[in-house]
């Protein structure tokens, strides 16, 4: 592994956030300050395995125009599975050569390292490719699910959150004025993290998490009884990733999408006598502006990643925990996986207190 640092990668791989343009600009900016050349690499993997390469020197004027206060990434992306031939890749390539064309990339770039501004699932491939590159490789963490190994926060989930909430506050007037049940079906895959804040920001009367068994019959009494105590409306949050109450989750057959779990909690309710909507969030969750909190976050994690490259370190990803930024081995990563929502948790007990109805096992 090479020690020294002078030129250095930085690609995003996965589903996109808000707050990734401005880790992009962080690492660029803490770079340079070192006196580091910094490579944007195109489209995850891609911009190192197609010929021509596709990538683009940065520097502070890459970010003339104000990309870092906007949603998507600047490099582009590439969904997981990380080396899929129709995610941007044009030609069909077997994945020995994928990792040849890499390291052909790699040294053709003459880079040091890469930073990896991806998802639990990226990080450890990225790992082993560079690994074969014999380059230096920081993972930094991003996800609106939240649910990325042995961080309490990655980039994009409070400009997530805070979209929801906002749809929420839309939802609920209109909710208010018809005398309607609203259901706002939210993205998060198997963790409810995203469901469950939401939740507790935009004012819900209950959320369905992944997490924590519920049934339909103390959802809909829970209803009734906030009808009693005066309340004219509701306002349900699904998470997306939810098992149905026979048990089914509504998972596409390529097992990538979900397909709308809240819609059959619409027809059930109705049959039991209520005026339902449903508002299936969808990607928006994905984009818009991003919050403060995710500035800082992306902010914090590319300086840290820099400085982890600086002092030689590698197979590293950048976390948050208790308010700090730090960083776990990404042997760690893998053994901690994703981490969903502890029932037993403040959170939990906190929407409950509040009276929002959370399944049943306390
Ligand atoms: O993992 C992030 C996420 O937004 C999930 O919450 C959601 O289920 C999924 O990605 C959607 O993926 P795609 O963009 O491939 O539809």
């Amino acid at each position: 592994m090479k020690k020294v640092i002078k030129r250095i990668g930085v690609l995003t791989n996965g589903g996109d956030c808000s707050g990734l343009n401005a880790a992009i600009r962080a690492v660029t900016f803490a770079s340079v300050a070192k006196g580091w050349e910094v490579y944007g690499i195109h489209n995850g993997s891609n911009g190192l395995i197609v010929r021509p390469m596709e990538y683009e020197r940065l520097t502070l004027g890459s970010f003339e125009f104000p990309y870092a206060t906007m949603g998507g990434t600047m490099l582009g992306t590439n969904n997981s599975p990380i080396l899929a031939h129709d995610n941007g890749l044009r030609e069909k390539i077997d994945e020995a050569s994928i990792k040849t064309r890499f390291k052909e990339g790699v040294d053709q770039l003459r880079l040091d390292a890469l930073v990896v501004i991806g998802g639990d699932g990226s990080i450890p491939i990225f790992a082993d490719l560079c690994k074969y590159a014999k380059i230096a490789m920081i993972g930094i963490p991003k996800t609106i699910d939240n649910d990325a190994p042995g961080t309490d926060l990655s980039i994009g989930f409070s400009t997530a959150r805070e979209v929801v909430t906002d749809a929420m506050d839309k939802l609920d007037t209109t909710a208010s004025s018809h005398h309607r049940v609203m259901l706002v079906e939210v993205m998060g895959r198997s963790a409810g993290h995203l469901a469950l804040q939401s939740a507790i920001t935009g004012f819900a009367d209950a959320v369905l998490i992944p997490e924590i068994p519920y049934s339909y019959q103390n959802l809909v009494k829970h209803l009734r009884a906030t009808q009693k105590k005066g309340r004219g409306h509701a306002l349900v949050v699904i998470a997306e990733g939810i098992k149905k109450p026979d048990g089914e989750c509504s998972l596409s057959n390529n097992s990538l999408t979900f397909n709308g779990v809240s819609q059959y909690f619409e027809q059930k309710l109705k049959r039991d006598g209520f005026e339902v909507r449903t508002n299936i969030l969808g990607h928006i969750q994905r984009s818009g502006t991003p919050v403060a909190a995710d500035r800082l976050l992306a902010s914090a994690f590319g300086v840290h990643a820099t400085e982890l490259l600086a002092k030689g370190k590698t197979n590293r990803v950048v976390v948050h925990q208790a308010g700090v930024v730090t960083d776990i081995s990404l042997r760690d990563s893998i053994k901690l996986g994703t981490t969903g929502v502890n029932r037993k948790s403040e959170i939990v007990r906190t929407a409950r207190a509040l009276g929002i109805y959370v399944g049943d096992i306390k």
